[in-house]
């Protein structure tokens, strides 16, 4: 089949169904809109089994996404969409840019979750936008943002409480959102969750347990992720 894009994390290739996608979730680890580049034995399989649970879980909470099933230990089959060229980050804690650039100091808990939006753009560093650039722009439409919202803010419960039964404490995270090809008045949720995309904190020692260990050179990145995905397979499991 077809490669239809290469992207810093993941691969997707054609399917012989139009409407399909194949994902393959790579090894190399990006930071910092690529500028600092790895590659981590197991990192694909790592994102790709948690991603599966993480979407399994959604799914049966009644959020659509483009998942469709796991084909095999780096390998999804999801539907095709037209990505909406818009980041949706949720904050519940304190910390990386928002740190950055308010000079609050990571950690502290917000009094209610922050949803923001940034453009998805490499090159320009994925700037941190508000409604009137994404609507002028035309990279989404009023409508779109109040269904982002909405439906970034009940991810964000469900995650909050499924990461709280794998003993995380889920600090922030980014959606992407496309429409369906096939249907495009229909928008679901897209790409990953795993803790490339997402920052969480041991909630009884504190000990961060995403991206951040590559970012800031922690080390034991890989032993994290895996650590990740045996709390989210028990979670799911109980
Ligand atoms: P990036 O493009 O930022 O380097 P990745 O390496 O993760 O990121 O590449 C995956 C790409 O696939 C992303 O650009 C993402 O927006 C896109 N994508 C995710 N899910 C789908 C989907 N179901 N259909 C089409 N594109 C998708
Ligand atoms: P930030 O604090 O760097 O803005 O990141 C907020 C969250 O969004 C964090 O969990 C990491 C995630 N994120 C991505 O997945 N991709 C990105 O390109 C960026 C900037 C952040
Ligand atoms: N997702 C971006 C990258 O891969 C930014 C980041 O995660 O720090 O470069």
């Amino acid at each position: 089949m077809e490669l239809l894009y290469e992207g810093k994390a993941k691969r997707l290739w054609t399917t012989e169904d139009p409407n399909t996608l194949r994902m393959e979730f790579k090894n190399d680890a990006t930071a910092f809109n690529g500028e600092k580049k790895a590659q981590f034995e197991e990192k694909g399989r790592l994102n790709n089994a948690i991603s599966t649970l993480i979407y399994g879980m959604l799914e049966k909470e009644g959020v659509p996404t483009h998942f469709v099933r796991e084909i095999d230990e780096t390998n999804v089959e999801v539907r095709k969409l037209d990505i909406l060229m818009v980041e949706v980050i949720v904050r519940n804690f304190a910390a990386g840019s928002f740190c950055k650039r308010t000079g609050v100091e990571e950690g502290r808990k917000f009094s209610k979750p922050i949803v923001e939006f940034s453009i998805k753009s490499d090159e320009l560093g994925d700037p941190l936008v508000n409604d009137a650039y994404i609507t002028e722009l035309g990279l989404a439409t009023e409508e779109d943002l109040a269904f982002f919202r909405e439906s970034a803010l009940k991810v964000n419960d469900l995650l909050i409480k499924f990461f709280a039964e794998c003993g995380l404490q889920l600090v922030d995270f980014k959606l992407e959102y496309g429409r369906l090809c096939e249907d495009p008045s229909v928008i679901v949720l897209a790409d990953e969750i795993s803790p490339d995309g997402c920052r969480l904190w041991d909630l009884k020692t504190g000990e961060k347990m995403d991206k951040d260990r590559f970012r800031r050179d922690l080390g034991n990145v890989m032993e994290a992720y895996q650590e990740v995905l045996e709390r989210v397979k028990k979670a799911s499991q109980a």
